[in-house]
């Protein structure tokens, strides 16, 4: 879900119902089961509220027909439905009985049907099936006898098992909003006059750069010239001051039709940035924020990588290239699995756990896992101020800008991109690999790109193929070493973005079952390795486009420029620049995300949130 906080002037231009709409529409992606505000204002003696189902868009439609009173504080929520359907009704704000005091949530109250029995035996009506309800309720009784929102949060909160994120506005205090995180993410935002909260920094970045982390189990009150900050206990904190380097324009689509479409775009840019000042004075790499001994990561004896989703396959991508650089084992683990099979982890793991928002509850908890078995872990992570970077022993940011579709595109890029750079690093610190050697890798990924710009110049013909084959019900994709990943990738992105059954393969894995599948017309994407690279690695995937062919599949070929081998056997080539293999992945992914975000679209879907997903699961 997404929450946005306000407190401010009410001014012509801007209102702060405005502000918050606005907000909600750059968090968007983060839920769109449904959408709601809850103003207060000195003038009246009520909250006031408008929620709708569905996506932002009903509930702009809901207030420009029926506006709400003018206010000088403002909440607003995007929902990602857990308890309760995606209706008016669960739709978040939650108001009290008295209709004076509204909140939102985003998370889970786990010990929800225990309080609310104890609020039905107090005689309280509930509206909603949803577990927020019981918390606006509890608020509301705090509030009345404590006559106090901060106060009463402090004490909801620490009433609550479960994630949350709370924020709450009283018509007692109408200058004030109050937030509540607990492994949840809620950041301030510092204006001049004004003061925002937000699930992250997109919801304010149109206003101000400057921003406040907050930690866990902290309780902030934004005023409109004050900002104060304590922890459960009612212990006043001192909140991180940070400045957010991401630039408002860069969460606007730019004149492309989708955000999805802008993104790929964006690639070249984000993979570049990613890369940008890795060297100290003497040349060698160097990472963000790094709080772990050298010492210590000389005596790592095995890396696993954790990860959900797309990010899970640039962890794939990321273990072909760190054993083969430092020698180290590297296994990769989706996150959720990791946590939940006592996995072996001991001070000499190094954990890395990749994440665009930084706040994927799944990977956050295989994070705090592996910290308490003794493990370091290094997270590579796209948004600042998020959550699991600050509970990391050392972060390497990827600079892929805000990422606003759904499916993620330029952040995967980047998150390979920093998993080289860390392959790169260890190698270095290891001495396993001679500096020019590293040296002659890290040119090659900065020649990366302009051959990714390359890659969509040519984007033309895979659009054109996407188009035709809008009415296509199933697509395979093929791989193998680095093209495995990209293949199950590929798979994904159709999956996501267009609702077709696809599905990913190891090359070689084919003829142990998949090949089954292969009937006359059956399309097959096939990723294959470079011919200059391992000979035998090339020829075996030739040979299995020979496989299926036979069988009457639709050979869709990404090859590398020049490799005409693959020439007799494919219906279509997507040629890509040549690079060294491990780096292809950079390349070989992006017709597939072009093939994807054009068909979804020929097929009239909504790319940018596609249904039934969120871009920040913050849910285990
Ligand atoms: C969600 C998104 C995916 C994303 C995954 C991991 O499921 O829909 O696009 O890959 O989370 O997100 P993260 O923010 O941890 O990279």
């Amino acid at each position: 879900c997404g929450i946005v906080g306000y407190v401010g002037p009410q001014t012509p231009s801007a209102r702060p119902v405005d502000v918050v709409v606005e907000g909600l529409r750059r968090l968007e992606y983060r839920g769109y089961d449904s959408a709601g505000v809850a103003l207060v204002s000195p003038d009246l003696d009520h909250v006031t509220a408008a929620k709708k189902s569905g996506k932002l868009v009903n509930l702009v439609d809901e207030l420009e027909a029926h506006p709400l009173a003018a206010s000088t504080a403002a909440i607003g929520h995007t929902r990602w439905a857990t308890h309760g359907a995606p209706n008016d009704v669960n739709a978040h704000p939650h108001l009290s009985e008295d209709g004076r005091l509204a909140l939102i949530h985003n998370g889970i109250v786990e010990n929800f049907a225990l309080l609310k029995e104890e609020l039905l035996a107090a005689g309280v009506t509930f509206l909603s099936e949803t577990d927020t309800e019981v918390a606006a309720h509890l608020l509301a009784r705090a509030h009345d006898a404590t006559g106090d929102l901060t106060e009463a949060m402090r004490q909801v909160a620490q009433r609550l098992d479960g994630t949350f994120t709370l924020l709450a506005v009283h018509a007692d205090s109408p200058g004030t909003v109050v937030g509540a995180r607990h492994d949840s993410p809620l950041v301030v935002g510092l204006g001049d006059g004004e003061n925002f909260l937000g699930s992250d920094v997109a919801a304010f970045i149109a206003h101000t750069k400057e921003a406040l982390e907050l930690g866990q189990d902290q309780i902030a009150t934004i005023t409109p010239h004050e900002v104060t900050v304590m922890d459960f206990d009612g212990n006043p904190v001192e909140p991180k001051r940070f400045t957010v380097d991401w630039d408002a324009a860069a969460a606007e689509k730019g004149g492309f039709g989708s955000f999805m479409d802008k993104e790929i775009h964006d690639q070249p840019q984000a993979v570049g940035d990613t890369l940008l000042g890795r060297t100290d004075l003497q040349g060698d790499l160097v990472l963000d924020d790094l709080r772990i001994d050298e010492a210590v990561l000389r005596t790592v004896d095995k890396i696993v990588v954790i990860a959900c989703g797309t990010a899970a396959y640039a962890g794939h991508v990321a273990k072909y290239a760190i054993e083969h650089w430092c020698r180290i084992p590297v296994e990769v683990e989706l996150a959720h699995e990791f946590r939940y099979r006592d996995p072996v982890v001991n001070e000499k793991t190094l954990v890395v756990a990749i994440t665009q928002s930084g706040e994927t509850m799944d990977t956050l908890m295989a994070v705090r896992h592996a910290r308490e078995q003794g493990a370091k872990v290094i997270s590579i992570v796209n948004t600042h101020g998020s959550t699991i970077p600050r509970e990391s022993d050392a972060v390497l940011y990827t600079h892929a800008g805000p990422e606003i579709a759904v499916a993620s595109t330029k952040a995967f890029l980047s998150q390979i991109t920093a998993a080289y750079l860390l392959g790169l690093y260890l190698a270095q610190l290891r001495g396993n690999k001679f500096p020019d050697e590293i040296a002659e890798i890290y040119e090659a990924l900065r020649a990366m790109p302009a051959k990714i710009q390359e890659v969509i110049d040519r984007g033309g013909r895979v659009r054109e193929i996407a188009r035709w084959m809008a009415d296509t019900s199933s697509v395979l994709f093929l791989g193998r070493h680095v093209g495995f990943p990209v293949a199950m990738e590929g798979a994904l992105k159709l999956k996501e973005l267009a609702y077709i059954h696809a599905e990913g393969f190891a090359a070689g894995e084919l003829k142990h079952g998949p090949i089954a599948l292969i009937e006359p017309g059956q399309p097959v994407f096939v990723v294959v390795p470079s011919p200059r690279g391992r000979d035998s690695l090339h020829s075996k995937v030739i040979s299995n486009i020979q496989e299926i062919r036979a069988r009457g599949a639709r050979t869709l070929v990404i090859a590398e420029d020049g490799d005409d081998a693959v020439l007799p056997f494919a219906d279509e080539v997507f040629w890509v620049p040549q690079c060294p293999t491990l780096l292809s992945p950079l390349l070989t992914v992006v017709p597939l995300q072009i093939f994807a975000c054009e068909l979804a679209t020929a097929r009239g879907l909504d790319v940018d949130q596609p249904r039934n997903l969120a871009k920040s699961v913050t849910v285990e």
